[in-house]
């Protein structure tokens, strides 16, 4: 069974800036002949907002012709508590229209795949602790199969103990909540997006993948912590047989070389009460 992690292709009909690697990563995808793709967030430039980023990049999903699943990114449902965007209620059901639940579970030979709403996480909204209930469900009722997560925000940029990193992974709260998780069902993959690098490495016997963007890259504008990782564009491809999970990050074909950092005041520009209030430091903004 060969799955395919895609992540962060930030599509918009209105901002079209990414949209040509668009036709070699489905083109590569093709291909491969996988059996499911799993898009890991971050599929609109601003789904939060723009309903019309939505339904654009679900139809472009829809036309790989493979089945998919899907967790959404800040730029999709928002983010928790955030001052402009905030993930809500609201927002949460228009993913859920053009996309389907924003957490799911997959039964692949003897692992189990499990996508959940990472934009939940410290969000104090109703959904995220009948999320938090509903994967210790999935998790106990996994019982002999091994667990892969995919999630769009890394659990952690560098080790599990780490303070706040703020945009850049799960806050420490829910973060030693899904962490004690991931130690008591021995998950064997956590598979990320968000950070538009690719870096594949095992903590506590827990394999961590951050699967990188196929749209552009992060540079020194946007000033991110210090952390690991290879600026590479890309894609990750799964083949899992019972006893195996083999994992691969590698280049598509194609996808042309961008970084965020030339047009971040085009694709995101801040507005002006955001301009006097925060430093340029975070793309949700
Ligand atoms: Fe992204
Ligand atoms: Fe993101």
């Amino acid at each position: 069974m060969r799955i395919i992690q895609i992540s962060d292709t930030h599509l918009s009909p209105g901002k079209t800036h990414f949209t040509d690697n668009w036709a070699p990563l489905a083109r590569w995808i093709g291909e491969q002949s996988p059996d499911l793709v799993i898009h890991t967030g971050d599929v609109t430039v601003d789904g939060a907002d723009v309903t019309e980023d939505l339904r654009y990049a679900a139809e472009l999903m829809r036309g790989l012709g493979v089945r998919f699943r899907a967790v959404p990114g800040n730029h999709d449902v928002g983010d928790p508590r955030h001052s402009r965007q905030p993930v809500n209620g609201e927002r949460l059901q228009r993913w859920r229209t053009h996309f389907g639940p924003d957490r799911w579970v997959e039964d692949v030979e003897d692992c189990r795949l499990i996508g959940f709403d990472a934009m939940l996480l410290g969000s104090g909204e109703q959904e995220e602790g009948l999320q938090a209930d509903w994967l210790d469900v999935v998790m106990k009722a996994a019982a002999d199969r091994r667990i892969a997560w995919f999630l769009h925000r890394p659990l952690f940029l560098d080790s599990p103990d780490e303070g706040d990193t703020g945009y850049w992974s799960v806050k420490p709260q829910p973060r030693s909540w899904l962490v004690e998780r991931v130690q008591r069902h021995s998950v064997a993959l956590v598979a990320s997006g968000h950070l538009h690098k690719a870096h594949d490495f095992v903590r506590n016997g827990t394999r961590y993948i951050w699967g990188p963007s196929s749209a552009y890259l992060v540079g020194p504008r946007l000033k991110a912590p210090p952390m690991a990782g290879e600026h590479r564009l890309g894609a990750v491809v799964y083949d899992i047989e019972t006893g195996a999970i083999e994992a691969r990050i590698t280049q598509v074909p194609g996808l042309s070389l961008r970084w965020i950092d030339d047009v971040v005041d085009e694709v995101y520009p801040r507005r002006s009460d955001e301009r006097a209030a925060a430093p340029l430091g975070s793309l949700n903004r």
